[in-house]
């Protein structure tokens, strides 16, 4: 039976099998037991009839007249089965004979034991029963009658071919009792996999099956799966709860968050911006110092104002950059068609013409066009290729490519550089403002470069990252949202 058939069915053929298998062995059973009988009955008969020939026919034996024998003996040709007969003398000598038609002859005479008054033979599909003739206490003869077993066939066959019949009836009437039990058994197991299969499929805990009104297993089985169900039912409205409870605390502390990194922009926006007057003042002084009273300073007042020089001056170029980094964060994206190709060119002709004494190898992938702000890609890309220039200005020739490949069908634009490389440990803190893996004195910057650079990426909806070892060079790759084909 096919695994995916349903229990109804499944019930249905239990029946009919059950019930086929035992009525056959019932059925055997009788079989035995009739041909058994019908063979007994058949050998009592045939007995029968040679203990009245034999009556018949003491006087021809007595009297040795043969023909006086056959007469007695064809009056067996009344009984169909009944091939055959003969009588014999004592000495076993054939006496007189009798045999229905010349093809059932059969020449071999039976021998009867002398110690037994009658003895049957079955021998194939025949039978013969062999008595002896005893008169005044003398023994005058024997008689045998040899008998077909049609009648015990037919029997058997009539028997079989009712059999048949009652074994379609009785599949029949399985049939229909399974069919009447299906409603209280198969019914609701297949009421109670459907539900299952329902809530599974819809997610829908409200579902219930129907309840049995039998007290049974399956009863049970239905109360405590609805029991289940409605577990399940409160624990999902009470996590649903919790998880919009949870959402709407999410939203809250976004909101704050986001209000709170507002403030905070505009408030380092407003203190950058108004660090400019004051620092401006201080230069001018120093200036007017230098300018007044130059010859007079002593080399220990010099040195103090060449260091407040170098001082204001850097904190000029920290308040630029964070300008700049707040710029980022406000402005508005115009997106258009950018060839990055052309700018990267363009980037790396300005840093040749500032450096002409370096040797740089540069590759730039041509046709690397995207949508994008132009202002704000240029800011990026200034930053890394002047970041690739800066960190490779150890190494002569140095190396730079600016590239783009394909991770799962996403373009990835790629900046490298063959210079002093980083830690990759120190990875986290790269994009942070202000985190820098190199010393002051080896390499100048304000560390807001690459923030600013991430900013500018993820307003693009992409994503920065970077590859690097020390003395390895070090490669910053980006993907950008809406990129076309490049
Ligand atoms: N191409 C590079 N090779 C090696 N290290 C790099 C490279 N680019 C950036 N870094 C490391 O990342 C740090 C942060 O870079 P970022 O550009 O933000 O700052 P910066 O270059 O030091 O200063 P600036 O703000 O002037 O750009 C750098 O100090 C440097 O240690
Ligand atoms: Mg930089």
């Amino acid at each position: 039976m096919p695994t995916n058939t349903s229990i109804a069915a499944k019930l249905t053929w239990m029946n009919i099998a059950v019930t086929t298998v035992a009525l056959l062995v019932a059925s055997v059973g009788f079989l035995f037991y009739d041909q058994s009988n019908a063979r007994t009955s058949l050998v009592t008969s045939l007995s029968t009839q040679a203990q009245i020939i034999a009556a018949n026919s003491v006087s021809a034996l007595e009297f040795n007249d043969p023909e006086s024998a056959r007469q007695t003996l064809r009056a067996l040709a009344a009984s169909p089965n009944v091939e055959g007969a003969g009588l014999l003398t004592p000495d076993g000598q054939l006496f007189a004979e009798y045999w229905r038609s010349a093809d059932v002859r059969v020449n071999v005479l039976p021998s009867l034991s002398p110690d037994k008054q009658q003895t049957v033979l079955f021998f194939s599909e025949k039978v013969t029963v062999i008595r002896n003739i005893d008169f005044g206490g003398r023994r005058i003869g024997a008689i045998y009658i040899r008998s077909n077993l049609s009648s015990l066939n037919e029997r058997r066959n009539r028997f079989l071919k009712i059999l048949f019949f009652v074994l379609l009836a009785c599949m029949g009437a399985a049939l229909i009792v399974s069919w009447l039990f299906r409603r209280t058994v198969a019914g609701p197991i297949a009421e109670l996999a459907d539900t299952a299969m329902k809530v599974s499929r819809e997610k829908n805990y409200s579902l219930r099956a129907q309840p049995s009104l039998a007290h049974d297993e399956l009863s049970t089985l239905i109360t405590a799966f609805n029991e289940m169900l409605s577990q399940i039912q409160v624990r999902d409205a009470a996590l649903l709860s919790a998880r919009s409870e949870l959402e709407l605390r999410v939203q809250d502390r976004t909101k704050q968050l986001v209000a709170a990194n507002r403030d905070l922009e505009a408030f380092s926006y407003s203190v950058s911006h108004d660090l400019r007057g004051p620092l401006e003042v201080v230069n001018g002084m120093s200036y007017i110092i230098h300018l007044q009273y130059g010859n007079e300073l002593s080399p220990g007042l010099k040195d103090c104002l060449d260091r407040i020089d170098d001082a204001s001056k850097r904190m000029n170029e920290l308040i630029e950059d964070l300008l700049n980094l707040a710029r980022v964060t406000k402005s508005e994206m115009h997106r258009e068609r950018v060839d990055v190709s052309a700018m990267a060119r363009e980037i790396f002709a300005e840093l040749k013409q500032r450096h002409p004494q370096r040797v740089v190898e540069i590759v730039v992938a041509s046709d690397a066009i995207v949508v994008g702000d132009a202002h704000l890609l240029r800011v990026a890309m200034d930053n890394l290729i002047g970041n690739a220039w800066k960190y490779s200005s150890n190494k002569s020739p140095s190396k730079i490519e600016f590239g783009v490949r394909r991770a799962n069908g996403t373009p990835v634009y790629f900046i490298k550089d063959n210079g002093a490389g980083f830690d990759p440990r120190g990875m986290q803190r790269l994009f942070q403002p202000f985190q820098r893996l190199h010393p002051l004195s080896e390499f100048p910057g304000t560390g807001v470069g690459l923030a600013t650079v991430q900013r500018i990426i993820q307003k693009h909806g992409g994503r920065i990252w970077a590859e690097g070892a020390v003395n390895e060079g070090a490669t910053f790759s980006f993907t950008l949202d809406n990129a076309p084909e490049s």
